[in-house]
């Protein structure tokens, strides 16, 4: 089954073409990324308006990559969710109107769902159940999956998403935006215990808080040096370091009692080097199977989504035009 992917729910206008949730033939990314640098974070009425500009173009785009046309298309899958809503509301609209004037099917997956498909994008043969860890610049959460669609949040932040948390601080250090790709170039050349940070919320809870690592690394960088190169080095890796240890070491203290057969690493922050290396380690020593998509499926994009939805549109999942563009992670 051919499922075109739409993905709205920020800053980056995303259309996909996926076949058999599977098997990518187009992921087409149209980054705002530039337009909302001067302001030092998304501008929710200009990405809305920016999605208008550019959906049908990208759409044009990932149908030409994947050579095909809007004829080929067997079922339309839609992020409603969560996500800023006026973007939201640009693709959902779009999907609607495609679903009706090809007489396809229509599913709508929660952002955080299309998230996790990314690893099935990555390696098939993924088996239940599975713990998925996904960082966001807007969540935190643990998933246990015990099956296609069923979900168990296990631990969730009780503020900031770590992504956040590294976007903030990137901006006081002066870094560009997005700042967690930024922390992560400089950190390579740093020392991950040359500034001293507490573990955040290092506790017995599955649950995470970012919001006082950020006030210490503000206090750090009033402290220290901000103007030395190294001193800055060595700030991006110590924070990448205590971020990356909280999310590993609660994803271990959750995989004990989920007992996973596979655990999946998700979201853009999946993309950071020293997460994916601690990960590794991790699972590696306790001989847990890892699945970590490369970092362009970590970051938002709409093969996910249309994986996702591959598979919510096997199981008979249909939505009608009255499809909200906004959701919850279904809890099953
Ligand atoms: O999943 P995503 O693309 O959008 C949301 O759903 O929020 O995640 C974006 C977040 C941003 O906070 C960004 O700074 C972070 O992921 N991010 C990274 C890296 N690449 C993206 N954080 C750390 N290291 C990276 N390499
Ligand atoms: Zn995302």
């Amino acid at each position: 089954m051919i499922v075109l992917g739409i993905e709205t729910s920020c800053d980056e206008t995303a259309a996909a073409v996926v076949e058999d949730g599977r098997t990518i033939r187009s992921n087409v990314i149209a980054s705002q990324a530039s337009l909302h640098r001067r302001f030092g974070g998304v501008v929710p009425e200009l990405a809305a308006r920016k999605h208008v500009e550019r959906l049908l173009p990208v759409l044009d785009e990932a149908l030409d990559q994947a050579s095909l046309t809007l004829a080929d298309i067997e079922g339309i899958a839609v992020t409603h969710g969560p996500g800023l809503v006026g973007a939201l509301t640009v693709g959902v609209a779009a999907a609607k109107g495609l679903a009706l004037s090809l007489d396809r099917p229509l599913v709508g997956v929660n952002h955080l769902e299309g998230h996790i498909y990314a690893s099935f994008l990555t390696e098939p043969d993924i088996t239940f159940p599975a713990l998925a860890l996904i960082v966001s610049g807007a969540h935190t959460d643990l998933v246990a999956m015990r099956d296609h669609g069923a979900y168990q949040v296990l631990g969730r932040t009780r503020d900031d998403a770590a992504g956040e948390a590294f976007d903030k601080i990137a901006r006081a250090m002066g870094l560009g935006y997005p700042g967690g790709p930024e922390l992560d170039r400089l950190g390579r050349r740093g020392d991950p215990r040359g500034v001293p940070l507490p573990l955040p919320m290092a506790d017995d809870s599955l649950d995470f808080s970012f919001s006082g690592l950020k006030t210490a690394a503000l206090l750090a960088l009033r402290k220290g040096r901000p103007a030395d190169p190294s001193w800055r080095a060595d700030l991006a890796a110590s924070l990448q370091h205590v971020v990356a240890a909280v999310l590993v070491d609660k994803t271990m203290a959750a995989a004990r009692s989920v007992r996973p057969n596979t655990v999946l690493l998700a979201g853009g922050v999946a993309a950071n080097s020293t997460l994916r290396s601690l990960m590794q380690a991790a699972c590696g020593q306790r001989a847990y199977r890892l699945v970590i998509p490369p970092p362009v499926l970590c970051t938002d994009n709409a093969a996910m989504i249309a994986a996702a939805g591959y598979f919510r549109l096997s199981r008979r999942h249909r939505d009608d035009l009255s499809l909200s563009a906004y959701s919850d992670l279904p809890v099953a």
